[in-house]
């Protein structure tokens, strides 16, 4: 099938800063929160510590990125390596670090798009004022980010603010939310959740106001779900959980406002934010110019009415198999016909293609997909060798969904899956791998850190080279 996807097409891979940077303290970075979580498993897993090390073999990583043949290359920056104490004096080398990096990718024709924001607030800041909780976190991101865009703006013209606000904000642990009063916690969460999206409007509105031909969006996490009938509270359950967890932040970003289902759900909970004068001005104006989405699975639900037995808030409550509360319960259930991967990803190329329909027809804004990939425990053979057919496969499987997409008229600028090298997973350390590159380290054994071209390397090497065309 000639001309798959158009000429012009972003081609990449992607990585978050904490997941493969290492030198956690080098260079004068101060301390985030992904690196006081990781700690806590330093015992049982590797940690940010080290990680894939990229801090010391940048250049050799480059250079496999040129060999693979990236167009683009999705990665973050760390907020504490550029302002260590997130609000105080910038740091040279952490701005010389970028950089040299930025500088090096586009001498090997790589373009930069970068993440300010990847799950790691500089922990200063909740030492502070307990980070998003307090208005003043969100005036010391846009500062961060006007920093980033007057230092690296000439070169890098592709910007997502934040990754995955939408699922961030449910895990307690990556908004430092120690509250156990589910009441009081979801308060405190639904003020970071609002104070992340005016820290997202300012940021957006400095983007379009400092970097020449700058494009600024989100990177949401996303999914759809099924429902596990064709009963209508099933299909509304459905429906609503993608609603609840990920429309109402990409309508925030677009419209400036909660979609009115989410104020109920805000009212009715009595947790509403505190919103200050002027905020509506600050949303209307820091509209999305796309979206970037991540996408590894899909979900399916049925309908659970409530009964004062469930916990309430918008948590994620995988143990209870409830996940919100809104408008009835809404149970996980297992789709009978996907296949799961080991770690439980129910795999579903045909949900991409629904979720790619469904983003471009809400918003009719481009999309790119800056992360996409499956997690499995790679084997190292003994002639230093990875086969991996199932990444391959699914890699394969999406691809073709990205294509019957593009044909079904959706603006898909771009595909950049997770991960271009293996990197530190947030529960599973490195015994999940999503690689294209093999990094040569254990949890506890950091053994020589070699790079390893996996089989799906060379598989995505020509998928690049030939445009798609040879999937
Ligand atoms: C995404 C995150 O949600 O999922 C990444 O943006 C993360 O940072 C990826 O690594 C895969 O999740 P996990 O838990 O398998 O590493």
């Amino acid at each position: 099938m000639a001309d798959r996807f158009p000429k012009d097409f972003l081609w990449g891979a992607s990585s978050s800063a904490f997941q493969i940077e290492g030198g956690w303290d080098e260079g004068g970075k101060g301390m985030t929160v992904a690196d006081h979580n990781s700690f806590k498993r330093s015992h049982k897993q590797a940690d940010s510590k080290v990680a894939s090390d990229f801090y010391n073999h940048w250049k050799e990583d480059i250079a496999l990125m040129k060999e693979l043949g990236m167009k683009i290359y999705r990665f973050s920056l760390s907020w504490a390596r550029i302002i260590p104490d997130g609000d105080g004096e910038v740091n040279q080398q952490g701005i010389a670090f970028y950089n040299d990096v930025i500088n090096c990718l586009l001498e090997h024709g790589i373009q930069p798009f970068v993440t300010l924001y990847h799950f790691d607030l500089p922990y200063a800041l909740v030492e502070k004022y307990n980070g998003w909780e307090d208005r003043r976190c969100v005036y010391a991101f846009e500062r961060y980010a006007k920093i980033c865009f007057g230092q690296y703006g000439d070169r890098v013209k592709y910007w997502q603010v934040i990754n995955e606000q939408n699922l961030m904000i449910r895990v307690d642990e990556r908004m430092n939310i120690n509250e156990a009063d589910p009441l009081k916690a979801d308060r405190i969460r639904a003020q970071m959740d609002y104070h992340m999206f005016l820290a997202h409007a300012l940021a957006s509105k400095a983007c379009h106001e400092l970097v020449k031909d700058g494009k600024v969006g989100p990177a949401v996490s996303s999914t759809c779900t099924y429902p596990l009938t064709n009963k209508p509270e099933d299909v509304w359950a459905a429906r609503m959980n993608d609603c609840m967890k990920t429309v109402y932040c990409l309508d925030m970003h677009y419209y400036g406002r909660y979609p009115g289902y989410y104020m109920r759900y805000l009212n009715e909970r009595g947790i509403v934010p505190v919103m200050m004068e002027g905020d509506e001005e600050i949303l209307k104006h820091g509209r999305m110019d796309y979206i970037a989405l991540n996408y590894y699975r899909t979900l399916c639900a049925s309908y659970l009415p409530a009964d004062g037995s469930h916990p309430v808030g918008m948590r994620v409550y995988r143990g209870n198999e409830v996940d919100f509360d809104q408008y009835g319960y809404c149970r996980d259930e297992k789709n009978e016909n996907l296949a799961a991967s080991e770690y439980g990803a129910q795999i579903d190329p045909m949900g991409l293609r629904i979720v790619l329909n469904d983003y471009y027809s809400r918003y009719h804004v481009p999309l790119i997909i800056t992360e996409n990939g499956l997690g499995m425990g790679d084997e190292l053979t003994a002639d230093n060798q990875v086969h991996d057919p199932y990444r391959i496969d699914y890699i394969k499987g999406h691809l073709k969904a990205c294509s019957l997409a593009i044909q079904d008229g959706v603006d898909l600028m771009g595909y950049s899956p997770w991960s271009f090298m293996d990197l530190l997973s947030s529960h599973q350390g490195f015994k999940k791998r999503y690689g294209f590159v093999y990094v040569n380290r254990e949890d506890m054994d950091l053994k020589d850190l070699a790079r390893i071209k996996k089989d799906s390397f060379y598989w995505y090497q020509n998928v690049i080279r030939t445009n798609g065309e040879e999937l």
